[in-house]
């Protein structure tokens, strides 16, 4: 039987996300109070009345994807559909989306989330001029036009009252926005806004709460994560990860991303002093050459760098080490890049992710003459990636033969193989027999028989000794 519920028609919203984990939470916390203000997600462009992007500006080519994303389904505006950009670039370009994209009716940065029901009101009230046949042209003037960029400076609190976490067992929690440190290249500290840390009381809250509703993997973000400051100076950024790998039930707890500069020993020696943290660490050093760092205003040296990576390698469990890297940024010479490429050796990465460097707006490095050609910029990033698969290539085989703890977070069926995560953060895919199948989410042991350059493949292992 049909109940009257069933024939009110939901408002339905479809949500696409680009960028870094901080974007991919912030929809979480998006499609929370997207549902409690009675809307419904739906998984295509099609079905939905509400189409909304989660943009990233990190680089070019994520701008542009976004503004492609936009024209593609133009036409759909037509059918009264509304369209809304949430995001950096929808804080970094503000009002000038609506030129850009005028069947936009809403713009909204990652700073104003916590405003969205009231925009939602507003966006329902005008009702887009759908067109009454497919060949009316909507008239631009009278689209909504709805901005919620205002509350980017200041020191309010960045969370919203509603998270709706895709993964039951993982999941992320933000502990600060923003940047203050204003590398030359970057857009980051215009688009997220000035450093604001949130109260060491209201993380462990969130952080035990997740606990009780069966989460075991917990990931503290920011942009800079550990230059937090605890608002009631309670607690250190090193005590805060300690306090929360602390809380029963946690099992795993991760940070991500570090910046050298404020990368301290403490850190180390939390991950040494509580097996539930995590022995990865996300270490960018953006180029191995200290004139470039310079150029960069990464504010560290090489030899800085590698003092941090000393501390790191000194711990006692191996604690794996990612890193990023920019190619050809502005000066950048062979010899310089030469840096990069021995630096690979001297640390031995575990991950490298690799970028060419794209000039963005505002940045201070806009000014700088970008010479290097796009096809010397590309052989570098070719040449880099290379010799770093080398590097893992024989970084990964040395864990064969070895049984390793994962957490199930999924399973490939045409391959009948389960995927797992290391504490490490390596994907180690592994076969069980189907009476001890694994549950997702659970934690299993592993003995690994087979290594690549970016991933592990083993079988589930009972008993046995594992390596740590
Ligand atoms: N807060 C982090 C990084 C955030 S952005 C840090 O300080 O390292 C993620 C990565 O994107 C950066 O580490 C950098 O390698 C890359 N990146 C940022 N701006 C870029 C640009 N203009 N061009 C190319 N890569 C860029
Ligand atoms: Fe960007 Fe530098 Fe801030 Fe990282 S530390 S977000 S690279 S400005
Ligand atoms: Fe992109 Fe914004 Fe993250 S620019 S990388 S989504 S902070």
């Amino acid at each position: 039987m049909s109940g009257v519920s069933e024939r009110v028609p939901q408002k339905t919203f479809y949500l696409e996300t680009f960028g870094c984990q901080m974007n991919v939470h912030d929809s979480e916390k998006v499609v929370g109070t997207l549902v409690q203000e009675g809307y419904r997600q739906v998984p295509t462009v099609e079905q939905a009345d509400l189409i909304l992007y989660n943009t990233c500006s990190i680089r070019d080519k994520a701008e542009q994807k976004v503004f492609h994303r936009l024209a593609d389904f133009k036409k759909l505006q037509l059918q009264g559909k509304k369209f809304g950009v949430l995001g950096c670039v929808a804080q970094q370009e503000g009002e000038k989306i609506f030129e850009r994209a005028p069947h936009v009716s809403l713009v909204c940065g990652s700073a104003s989330y916590r405003n969205l029901p009231k925009m939602l009101v507003q966006l329902d009230a005008k009702p887009v001029e759908a067109g009454k046949s497919e060949s009316r042209k909507p008239d631009p003037a009278s689209l909504i036009r709805i901005t919620g960029l205002d509350d980017r400076q200041t020191d309010q609190c960045f969370e919203t009252e509603f998270t709706a976490r895709s993964n039951p067992h993982r999941g992320y929690i933000t502990i600060i926005e923003g940047c203050d440190k204003f590398c030359a290249y970057c857009v980051v500290p215009f688009t997220r806004g000035k450093e604001r840390s949130r109260t060491s009381s209201s993380v462990l809250a969130e952080a035990r709460q997740m606990a009780d509703r069966g989460y075991t993997d917990i990931q503290l973000l920011g942009q800079n994560v550990n230059s937090y400051k605890d608002p009631e100076g309670k607690t250190t950024f090193a005590e805060l990860l300690a306090a929360v790998a602390e809380i029963p039930g946690i099992k795993r707890v991760r940070f991500t991303t570090s910046h050298p500069r404020d990368f301290g020993r403490d850190i180390v020696e939390a991950i040494d002093a509580v097996p539930t943290l995590c022995d990865h660490v996300h270490l960018p050093v953006q180029s191995g050459s200290t004139r470039v760092l310079d150029a960069m205003q990464r504010l560290y040296t090489r030899e800085q760098y590698l003092e941090r990576i000393a501390w790191i390698k000194a711990a006692k469990r191996e604690i794996s080490i990612t890193t990023d890297v920019i190619v050809g940024f502005p000066g950048e010479t062979e010899n310089d890049f030469c840096e990069t490429l021995n630096l690979l050796e001297d640390v031995g990465y575990d991950g490298v992710f690799t970028f060419k460097y794209s000039a963005r707006p505002n940045t201070p490095s806009l000014s700088l003459h970008d010479a290097l050609p796009q096809g010397e910029k590309s052989r570098r990033l070719e040449v880099l990636m290379a010799r770093q698969k080398e590097i893992q290539l024989q970084r990964y085989a040395k864990y064969v033969g070895t049984t390793l703890e994962v957490m199930v977070e999924g399973y490939n069926q045409p391959r009948d193989q389960w995927i797992g995560r290391t504490s490490q953060n390596k994907t180690l895919n592994f076969t069980a027999s189907p009476d001890s199948a694994p549950k997702l989410g659970s934690y299993a042991d592993v003995l690994v028989t087979r290594s690549f350059p970016n991933s592990l493949v083993g079988q589930q292992a009972f008993g046995g000794s594992r390596w740590k």
